[in-house]
């Protein structure tokens, strides 16, 4: 087992066609289909969308114009009124899908829950009502920072069906983290619960959520909490509510908000390559439509299916591959509040077995870490319910794609592996199972309507199996609108690196990959100053200001190394203030402090002291030999610029 690296990738020649049984099942069955849909959604996207919008969705007004273009500001189905949320319940109320399950809930310690469509809807209802009372009116924005219950997804949906935007924060996100993001939004409410159960001990979210009150969050005025795991915590009187008081007496008539198309969704945090995460900006109508039809052909989703996706609501895979897709799709989709521990390394395959789950979604950092928890523990289940799987996150090895196909999958499961991102709102560049023979390493090809190329920086683009910037080229619409509070961030990160192309605006958010002979795109990973740790992204900036923000600490660089489980662990390099000297005590105080800005995630592996870190004539960190330093690689490349040679002597021979 080993990381994805170029040359593992570059001799991957392996393929994998779907079998004809699955094909003649599936939505779309041939190449010759998934072509046609192609090429008519490149001759004219609009239209692609347009018949599928009709096709697919409830609207409560029809749109006058599919898409406004004025780059890099996209509107779609300009004038149309909908409602996600109505989209996500109400229409499947008056079918068959009424009792069926919608949500299937298994908490870590083995209590469970499963809400129909029906029952679902009336929660939603009744939360929603809730906030209104509480005072949150359409427009508002509330953070939503909730452990993996279904309390999560109602308040999500609460929040859209009155047209309130929610941020949902990641719980392992430290208080100074949710205060920063609960202050951009200028969140007026948040959700929560007393804690949630990881690896058996209780994650304290009230206590980080009164923390980020006391930090400055000072536009919220109120806290739902909802009970979970039942000890004592703080409530502040007025200001703080509990669910489970005001629900039994909360109405469960609610109409969904008509919300104009292009109307506030959601606001979802992600690192960038400065200190500060960007607030990702997605809109109604479009990322409806995306999220539902994506999910729809890629997970290939039959009435029957029993669709498990192992992420966390905190990041976009599970808002758009827990919550909104799969529910809009009227499908039933599973969430899962535990993670593998000691004590039950094959809980993610009980799941499976006890649920009969048929589409199975998880990332490769987790497939790496069951090859090595053993293969006693899938064996030891019944998986024969699967028919589907799929990754996200980072490119995925070979090796760990061949295990996921024979080990989890029998040899009888394709798999999709979905390259998209936080700004894409769904999947860019994934298999359609039944049409496309995959590659392992590879996500294949675009998904109709999603115009991907490789270009240089001039927007040039390059021949077949030639590294390159990779690059969208026409509008979609499950694309970010903006960058919360800062259009000109949005303008500068996502547009502005690769130079517009006979006037068309390239879109480009930071991967390097290339195209081979087949028209297969292999992502090759980030090429600007993100780290991707278990498939989460971290700006090196961020990681940087939260150590220098400590007193002993006068500079820091930080680099990711290959790491087998995690695909990149976090190497900080540091330069200590006079009076400070390099301790075990100070490593562990630094990495704690690093938990406390931002959240355990971004923990460094690994912190080196040096006593000046390697900088170019003009001042800048030359990170890349740091990063070969890190992998304790030879430094490639040229030195040349080097201020001061003795400096990368000093490291190389250990500080
Ligand atoms: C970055 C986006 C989209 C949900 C998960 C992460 C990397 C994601 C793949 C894949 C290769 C991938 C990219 C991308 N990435 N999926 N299938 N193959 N790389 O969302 O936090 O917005 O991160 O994850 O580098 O830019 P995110």
């Amino acid at each position: 087992m080993s990381q994805p690296t170029i040359e593992s990738i570059l001799n991957e020649k392996r393929q994998f066609p779907p079998s004809e049984e699955f094909s003649k099942n599936a939505r779309i069955k041939s190449l010759e289909e998934y072509q046609a849909l192609y090429d008519q959604a490149a001759a004219n996207p609009e239209q692609f969308w347009e018949q599928l919008a009709e096709k697919e969705l409830h609207w409560f007004k029809k749109w006058d114009k599919v898409l406004d273009w004025q780059p890099p500001n996209a509107k779609w189905f300009v004038g149309g009124q909908m409602n996600i949320s109505y989209n996500c319940l109400d229409r499947h109320l008056t079918t068959h899908r009424k009792n069926k399950a919608a949500l299937i809930w298994e908490g870590e310690p083995g209590d469970s829950r499963t809400l129909t469509y029906a029952q679902l809807h009336r929660e939603v209802c009744q939360m929603a009502n809730v906030l209104k009372d509480m005072g949150v009116k359409k427009g508002d924005r509330v953070g939503i920072y909730m452990p993996m219950i279904p309390e999560a997804a109602v308040a999500m949906l609460a929040c859209a069906r009155i047209g309130a935007a929610h941020t949902v924060i990641f719980g392992g996100f430290s208080a100074e983290s949710l205060k920063d993001r609960l202050v951009d939004a200028q969140a007026k409410l948040v959700i929560t619960a007393d804690g949630g159960w990881r690896k058996e001990s209780i994650v304290a979210l009230k206590e980080q959520v009164d923390k980020a009150l006391e930090l400055g969050a000072s536009s919220v005025e109120h806290v739902l909490v909802v009970k979970r795991t039942g000890q004592e915590i703080a409530m502040t009187p007025d200001r703080d509510q509990w669910w489970h008081e005001l629900q039994p007496t909360a109405s469960a008539n609610c109409p969904a908000e008509p919300m104009d198309s292009e109307d506030l969704l959601f606001i979802l945090y992600t690192s960038g390559t400065t200190g500060k995460p960007k607030g990702v900006v997605h809109t109604t109508a479009g990322y409806n439509l995306y999220t539902h039809v994506t999910l729809q052909w890629t997970f290939d989703l039959q009435e029957t299916d029993v669709y498990w996706c192992t992420a966390d609501v905190g990041w976009i895979t599970g808002h758009s591959y827990i919550v909104y897709g799969p529910l809009s799709n009227g499908a039933t989709t599973v969430m899962y509040e535990g993670a593998p521990r000691p004590s039950n390394p094959g809980c993610f395959w009980d799941v499976i077995e006890k649920y009969g789950v048929t589409i199975f979604y998880t990332a490769p950092t987790a497939i790496r870490s069951f090859i090595k928890m053993g293969d006693q523990h899938p064996n030891a289940r019944d998986l024969s319910s699967l028919r589907l799987l799929g990754t996200v996150g980072e490119p995925i090895n070979p090796e760990a794609w061949i295990w996921y196909a024979h080990v989890i999958g029998g040899d009888r499961c394709p798999i999709v592996d979905t390259w998209w991102q936080t700004e894409t709102g769904g999947f860019m560049i994934t298999p359609l199972p039944g049409a496309i023979a995959t590659k392992p390493g590879s996500a294949t090809r675009p998904f109709p309507g999603i115009l991907a190329e490789i270009v240089d920086l001039d927007g040039s683009p390059v021949p077949a199996n030639e590294g390159g910037y990779l690059v969208i080229k026409h509008p979609w619409p499950g694309m970010m609108r903006t960058v919360y509070g800062d259009p000109d961030r949005f303008r500068r990160t996502y547009w502005e690196h690769i130079a517009p192309k006979d006037g068309h605006y390239l879109y480009f958010a930071g991967d390097g990959a290339r195209c081979d002979e087949d028209g297969y795109f292999w992502v090759m990973g980030r090429v600007d100053d993100v780290i991707n740790v278990s498939g989460h992204r971290l700006g090196t900036m961020e990681i940087e200001s939260a150590l220098v923000s400590h007193e002993s600490v006068a500079e820091a660089a930080v680099v990711g190394k290959p790491d087998e489980v995690r695909g990149e662990a976090i190497v900080a390099f540091l330069s200590l203030e006079n009076g400070y000297e390099p301790s075990p005590e100070l490593e562990k105080a630094l990495k704690q402090h690093v938990v406390n800005e931002i959240g355990a995630l971004a923990r460094p592996t690994e912190i080196r002291f040096t006593e000046d870190l390697p900088k170019t004539r003009s001042g800048k960190i030359m990170r890349r030999l740091l990063r070969n330093l890190a992998a304790g690689e030879e430094i490639a490349g040229d030195t040349s610029t080097l201020q001061d040679r003795s400096v990368l002597d000093k490291l190389r021979s250990g500080g």
